[in-house]
């Protein structure tokens, strides 16, 4: 299911960030691409061990541990140390799909990828195209956020980001390995806890049906997550 997540970032930490990303200098994006991969890309992104790169990371880190709804939806287990990408001039990123197991090079650091995410880091009038499109989910023109704003996708989906034809399209884009491997089983602990939370409000958090149902959710969680 795609989840998108609001307000990860507000105004001040996506200027904290592209003033970060604008300084910075770029490489061609088949740095980090498998063959296949490689073939379909035609971007730029962040060097991976670069100073930029890390002082960015850390702050798209640090603003999803913020984020309920982000923790909710994914149950993060790892998340892989955040890219950047920059696509402009026509750059595109043909149908491809993401590595099941990623390893950061040089390291031991390594997860299954359960699902992607795109953190939009332009607002969506600054660049024409630029849509994320999803397989089975989003046509044409596609997905596009305003800046601040993430796309959680299972990464087992066919996706593509269309051809950027004016402006320029700045995003970081990362993978999640999920506590819960199953994606059913992961779409009914949010279904619940949503639930639960409405629940909560209107009853109150004391309320022994809203006890109870919290309790299932804790107990499906303990059953079916890996920590
Ligand atoms: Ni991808």
């Amino acid at each position: 299911m795609i989840r998108i997540i609001p307000d990860v970032l507000d105004a001040d930490g996506v200027a904290r960030l592209r003033a970060i990303l604008d300084a910075a200098s770029w490489i061609d994006g088949n740095e980090t691409s498998g063959p296949q991969a490689a073939l379909a890309k035609r971007n730029e992104q962040l060097p991976e061990f670069s100073d930029a790169a890390a002082e960015a990371g850390r702050l798209v880190l640090d603003a999803l541990g913020r984020t309920p709804l982000f923790i909710a939806a994914a149950l993060p287990l790892k998340i892989y140390p955040p890219y950047f990408n920059r696509y402009a001039g026509g750059g595109t990123f043909g149908d491809h799909i993401d590595n099941a197991v990623r390893q950061r090079r040089g390291t031991d650091f390594r997860l299954r990828s359960d699902l992607s995410a795109t953190l939009f880091l332009s607002e969506p009038d600054s660049y024409e195209g630029g849509g994320l499109v999803v397989e089975g989910m989003a046509e044409a023109p596609g997905i596009k956020l305003p800046a601040g704003h993430m796309v959680l996708y299972p990464a087992t989906t066919v996706h593509r980001v269309e051809p950027v034809t004016s402006g320029t399209r700045i995003a970081s884009f990362f993978w999640i390995q999920s506590m819960v491997r199953d994606q059913g089983q992961r779409n009914l602990l949010f279904d619940l806890d949503m639930g639960v939370q409405g629940a909560a409000m209107g009853l109150g958090q004391g309320d022994p049906t809203v006890v109870r149902l919290t309790g299932v959710y804790h107990n499906l969680l303990r059953r079916w997550a890996d920590s």
